[in-house]
């Protein structure tokens, strides 16, 4: 059987290409305006920085990573998220000796080892956002909005920000103890994931997707019972903060994230309309993890969104039904001289700018045309032996089927005033 590509991957073709493009350029646009700056960290790094960061418990930790041993045995991971790597690039970089906050954004591919379905990959793609070095809940309301920016510049309808907060460590060592305390004489109840969470991560048996764990905890102790005064302003001034800027929320105590790096706010979007994996984007607080690392104790907050799953919530809410921007010209070349004479001109004009291509099959007249119209050309600038004799080329508008005689040496000014005009 042909080779095919790994399982939970995909070939990103022209045709759809375009969307991603669009996507990502929306992207760039957003976080220039709202000031934030590109990173790019590599694709492997060493798995400790993983392990410690997304935390040993967690089921990308656990189950997910693509690990291997490098030819000098030394333990490397795909990265499974961009997280922890902008942390580490953060302190080896000492960014901390830059003016505070260091705004930070990434797009690229990330791999968790996860079974594929519908709107989840092996190798998926994120955009994702860190702010680092500033605590105040301003930037977190600031962090959510620019999520919020990005789907309206896109035109997403009908989405909801799910927020929490997940506590700070002291809080949340009373939040353990109650938790444990409700689901003491219940434990015998739960699935073997969750019974296994009882001792190492409690918090996460909140998130269990099992109906009948969710029936246990129904009444459980949330983290929201047990902030402590310093956790409570904070959550509440977010909140205030996105109400004011007409951000659609809504608090949600069951919301625990998949990583153990956060504190204080934690939030999700969902877009149930794209089915199952509804998550598009993911994000929250994460205090203590630059110094997990070993880096000087420094805030964080952030997000990334699957950018697979933004791209179905467009395609399903018809976002992309706009047809594709024409080709301006082709250049129908005919016979080996005017081939030459073309090739010079075509040349001429894609040094100014100006969109242009030629048959690169050496077919037919009729063919090229029929090719310039598929492609969906405004304009064929045609030359045959004859034209080339005499010094002229056809001008051929496809839209009228009008044509005009116009000479060689023209050719650059008429053409690029019909491209200005067009633009
Ligand atoms: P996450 O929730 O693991 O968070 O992933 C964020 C988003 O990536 C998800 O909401 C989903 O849209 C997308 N995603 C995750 N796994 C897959 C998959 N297998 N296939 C397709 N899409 C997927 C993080 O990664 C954190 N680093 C976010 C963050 C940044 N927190 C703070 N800063």
């Amino acid at each position: 059987m042909a080779i095919q590509r790994p399982k939970g991957t995909q070939d990103l073709l022209p045709g759809t290409i375009e969307q991603w493009q669009y996507l990502e350029e929306t992207i760039r646009n957003v976080c220039r305006d709202f000031g934030y700056e590109e990173i790019r960290t590599p694709m492997f790094e060493a798995t400790e920085l993983f392990q410690r960061g997304v935390g040993q418990t967690t089921d990308i930790v656990k189950k997910e990573m693509y690990t291997f041993l490098d030819k000098g045995d030394r333990s490397m991971t795909l990265r499974p998220e961009g997280t922890a790597s902008v942390c580490r690039a953060y302190v080896e970089n000492k960014l901390y000796g830059q003016p505070l906050p260091v705004k930070l954004y990434y797009v690229g591919p990330m791999f968790r080892y996860e079974r594929p379905q519908s709107g989840r990959f092996r190798q998926f793609h994120q955009f994702g956002v860190e702010v680092l070095g500033a605590d105040q809940p301003l930037v977190d309301a600031e962090v959510i909005n620019l999520v919020w920016n990005l789907y309206q510049r896109l035109g997403l309808v009908g989405l909801e920000v799910h927020l929490n907060s997940v506590g700070c460590p002291k809080c949340r060592a009373t939040h353990r103890e109650q938790l444990q305390k409700f689901l003491a004489t219940r434990k015998a109840e739960l699935c073997n994931d969750c019974q296994e969470r009882f001792e190492r991560n409690p918090l996460r048996i909140l998130d269990c997707k099992n109906p009948h764990c969710q029936a246990v905890t129904g009444g459980a102790p949330t983290t929201l019972d047990t902030l402590c005064p310093d956790c409570s302003t904070h959550f509440e001034k977010v909140l205030s903060l996105l109400a004011g800027a007409g951000v659609a929320y809504r608090v949600n105590p069951r919301l625990v994230r998949g990583l153990d790096y956060y504190t204080k706010t934690a939030f999700e979007v969902m877009v149930e309309e794209i089915g199952a994996q509804s998550a598009i984007c993911g994000g929250g607080r994460y205090d203590g993890l630059v110094e997990e690392i070993e880096g000087p104790a420094t805030p964080g907050i952030g997000f990334a969104m699957g950018l697979e799953r933004v791209l179905a919530a467009l395609q399903v809410q018809g976002k992309f039904n706009k047809k594709q921007p024409k080709q301006f010209a082709m250049l129908i070349a005919l016979g080996d001289k005017a081939q030459n004479r073309g090739f010079s001109l075509m040349s001429a004009l894609r040094a100014r700018g100006i969109p242009i291509s030629m048959d690169l099959l050496g077919r037919s007249l009729k063919a090229q045309l029929k090719a310039a119209n598929r492609e969906g050309a405004e304009f064929a600038l045609i030359l045959g032996e004859e034209e080339l004799e005499r010094g002229v080329f056809l001008l051929r508008d496809l839209t009228s089927g009008d044509q005009v005689e116009i000479p060689l040496d023209k050719a650059i000014e008429v053409v690029s005033m019909k491209h200005q005009r067009g633009v």
